[in-house]
């Protein structure tokens, strides 16, 4: 071997070592679980603690998704991209390279919000599902635990370091997400930091030439499950423009809804027909691909829209993140405006300029 690029190695092999034993962040680090409902509400959750993370200048620890187990955020989306926003780590990778050094076992010490009434003895960090999956997956036990009453805003912030220094406190893990639900509105917009990974979208094509030949397609999402009945059941009465991820059609468009109504929350048959065959007959595009709960609706749909000659597909994946990449990858859609699982496509798809209604608003 020419004995300069041997050199060249060597010293190169020696500033990246050195590199890495500083790579260390002085103002130190955020960890939370995502530890409530399924994947809309963990991507509500995940965007508003990135923003914090961001606000209160520590870098993120990027949690994994809470499935039955832990998904690394790589396996679908890539972290790459979250750093033209914030500094980020993976959660598997600190804990293997970082946390020996900075959050040594001995150490942790987990916080909860809590009212400033109740003993901290009630800041149970992996107490209940999927509290105590989540930490065991990533290794971590807690010492002890306190509670904090701080808000996530920009002007709580200077509390939260006084409250939490970056020397005392490297590593701040709390308890619940830093992050409001349904989210803010203004923290929509991160969605354009979160790319799919490779294997989702190999997965995604792949799923595109089997069921439609790679031909444009419809996405629609059903939300009929017997649960979803019920938190439909008396949305008029509560006479609000906010029911859990409403805020996305009440803020931006020029709706004529005063309020959340039943027909927007929980669509009848009919609805559902009628929006569909708007969109068919005004993109003719026949390929609609459902996404669901509980009820696909294939035949109905295939029968009432007969003369439209359309052709109804359900893939009815193993992981619901697969039916929100193919609904994000549609060429028009259609979603429950009051569900986080449609927020999650929507948003996905306005990043994009694609075009996305929603049942109960006429088009
Ligand atoms: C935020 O943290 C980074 C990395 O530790 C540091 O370089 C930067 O100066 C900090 N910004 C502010 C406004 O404190
Ligand atoms: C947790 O410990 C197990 C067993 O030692 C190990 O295989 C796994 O990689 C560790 N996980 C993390 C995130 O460090």
């Amino acid at each position: 071997m020419n004995w300069f690029i041997f050199g060249y190695i060597i010293s190169l092999s020696f500033i990246l070592q050195v590199q890495t034993e500083q790579d260390i962040d002085p103002n130190g680090y955020i960890i939370f679980c995502l530890c409530m409902g399924r994947f809309g509400n963990q991507a509500e959750h995940f965007l508003g603690g990135l923003a914090f993370s961001k606000l209160i200048n520590r870098t993120l620890i990027v949690p994994p998704w809470r499935t039955y187990k832990n998904i690394p955020y790589s396996e679908w989306f890539q972290i790459e991209s979250l750093r033209s926003y914030h500094r980020v780590i993976d959660a598997e990778d600190f804990m293997q390279n970082l946390a020996p050094r900075i959050w040594p076992p001995e150490s942790r010490i987990g916080f909860c919000w809590l009212s400033a009434d109740r003993p901290k003895s009630e800041c149970q960090m992996k107490e209940g599902n999927p509290f105590g999956a989540f930490w065991n997956e990533l290794n971590v036990s807690f010492i002890d635990t306190d509670t904090y009453q701080l808000s996530y805003d920009k002007y709580s912030i200077n509390e939260w370091h006084e409250l939490f220094p970056a020397d005392r406190y490297p590593v701040l893990a709390l308890k619940g997400a830093p992050a409001s639900f349904p989210m803010l509105p203004e923290h929509r917009q991160l969605q354009k930091y979160m790319d799919w990974s490779e294997q989702i979208m190999n997965e995604v094509r792949q799923h595109q030439k089997t069921l439609f030949n790679n031909e444009p397609y419809i996405g629609i999402h059903l939300r009929n499950d017997v649960d979803w009945l019920r938190a439909c059941a008396d949305v008029e009465s509560l006479k609000t423009r906010s029911y859990m991820a409403s805020p996305q059609c009440f803020d931006q468009s020029s709706s004529t809804h005063a309020y959340v109504t039943h027909k927007i929350c929980y669509p009848s048959d009919d609805e559902i027909f009628r929006l569909l065959k708007n969109i068919v007959l005004h993109t003719r595009i026949h390929n609609i691909y459902v996404a669901t709960d509980k009820r696909p609706m294939i035949k109905e749909i295939e029968e009432h829209l007969a003369a439209q000659r359309v052709q109804v597909k359900h893939l009815d994946p193993w992981l619901p993140v697969m039916d929100i990449a193919m609904l994000a990858h549609a060429n028009y859609f259609i979603g429950n405006c009051v569900s986080s699982f449609t927020s999650a496509v929507k948003r996905a798809r306005d990043v994009h300029n694609l075009p996305s209604a929603f049942w109960g608003f006429s088009e």
